[in-house]
């Protein structure tokens, strides 16, 4: 049987724009490649976990704005089931990728600002582009609360599960479960403080690493609530936060569970 989650998070259109090398401040670089792709933290690891094939409801916001029906169009795809209110403007993120899969993203919350505080029962999973209100609600209830801390911010939580990247995880250091990914090297899980599983990173060409967190979110709250292993558990996620990176986009290149199972047997 699926497993079932809700998110509660942001609900982005991503403007990408890849380049040879990022612009310095002042400086403009011709880009090679512009796509627009419907993204957030929120939107993608709704659509992470659905395609991992967990049951999802993802509650958030998008404008009343000619960018709303992109910004929801990944997720209805994936099947995700929608609370969503709309008013002011969509959310956006302006990423610029080089060659090497390093990106800089400057995001614009709009309606993402506006998503309102409610308690949640079941499964919960929260990232930080919405407000601190919402997240706390968030939390109070549920059964298991996951919180992936990106972009990072210090609040005073203890979630069932942290997720956060090492730089995260200076400034947000709390959680029974806490999962620190280390980008190409892989990610170590800790329970109550002790190291319970370390796992290195598949071998990939780098060449977008917007998203990787959250697949690597997704898959790991998926994953434990099917009772996988901590190791195996950290394994998979690992891979899909890899397989997302190897591809260009965020949302588009999260791993469907059949893609990302054939992609680690022929690793
Ligand atoms: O984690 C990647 C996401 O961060 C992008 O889709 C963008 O919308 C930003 O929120």
């Amino acid at each position: 049987m699926a497993v079932e989650l809700t998110v509660i998070g942001s609900i982005n259109v991503d403007f990408v724009a890849r380049m040879e090398r990022l612009p310095k401040p002042g400086e403009t670089v011709t880009a090679r490649q512009f796509e627009r792709h419907p993204g957030g933290k929120g939107a993608n690891q709704a659509v992470a976990a659905a395609r991992l094939g967990a049951q999802v409801t993802m509650i958030g916001a998008v404008g009343d704005d000619e960018l709303a029906e992109f910004a929801l169009g990944g997720l209805l795809e994936a099947g995700v089931e929608l609370e969503v209110v709309r008013s002011g403007q969509t959310g956006v993120a302006l990423i610029y990728v080089d060659m090497q899969g390093e990106n800089e993203i400057a995001v614009f919350p709009g309606a993402n600002a506006n998503v309102a505080p409610r308690t949640l029962e079941g499964v919960v999973l929260c990232q930080l582009e919405v407000p601190d209100e919402v997240v706390f609600a968030a939390a109070e209830k549920a059964s298991f609360f996951a919180l992936n801390a990106a972009p990072a911010r210090e609040l005073d939580l203890d979630p069932d599960l942290l997720v956060v990247n090492r730089f995260e995880h200076e400034v947000m250091k709390r959680g029974k479960l806490v999962a620190v990914t280390h980008g190409k090297d892989g990610a170590v899980l800790y329970e109550n403080g002790k190291q319970v599983a370390g796992s290195a990173a598949p071998a990939i060409i780098p060449v977008d690493g917007t998203g990787a967190g959250d697949a690597f979110t997704a898959a790991l709250v998926v994953s434990l609530l099917e009772g996988k292993p901590y190791e195996e558990a950290l394994r998979f996620s690992c891979a899909a936060g890899a397989r997302t990176a190897a591809t260009f986009g965020a949302q588009q290149s999260l791993p469907d569970r059949e893609l990302l199972e054939g992609w680690i047997e022929k690793l």
